[in-house]
């Protein structure tokens, strides 16, 4: 499965051990950037994935700033995209079961690597419910229009 993935500076270091560990589990990575240290603006990465999901390069990403919150507000900007801030297993959970998130947020500055892994485990493994859940994800999405 191909997967998104992108960062700022303040998430560069979990961004790329996450990487590193989904390709192990066979996943192909397509990281838009950032790609060093250096000072940057969350924007244009999270600007960069989300466009990505609009081609149909992948149709899920993963971003990482210091909090995941400047990363998310970013890419929840961007047509089609449905991105959660996740630094915790059971929002990582719901945020599929019921809001059928299409991008994952997290804060390098929040959790651990350990945790990180294990959200990205059950978001990657955890199917959208569907039923009333889907009324509701309609009436989000027209809030683009
Ligand atoms: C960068 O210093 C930091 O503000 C950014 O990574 C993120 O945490 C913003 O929400």
């Amino acid at each position: 499965m191909k997967l998104l993935m992108g960062s700022d500076h303040g998430g560069i270091h979990l961004k790329k051990h996450l990487a590193e560990y989904l390709k192990a589990k066979g996943y192909e990575i397509i990281d838009v950037g950032t790609d060093s240290e250096a000072s940057c603006d969350y924007p244009d990465f999270a600007a960069k994935l989300c466009g990505e999901i609009g081609k149909g390069t992948a149709t899920k990403g993963i971003l990482v700033c210091g909090t995941g919150i400047g990363i998310s507000i970013a890419a929840n900007k961007c047509k089609g995209i449905r991105a959660a801030v996740c630094n915790d297993v059971y929002n990582a959970k719901m945020s599929r079961l019921h809001n059928d998130a299409n991008v994952l947020c997290m804060g390098e500055r929040t959790i651990g690597v350990g945790t990180a892994e294990l959200i990205v485990d059950t978001w990657l493994n955890t199917e959208f419910e569907g039923g009333r859940h889907a009324r509701r994800i309609d009436k989000i999405m027209a809030l683009e229009k």
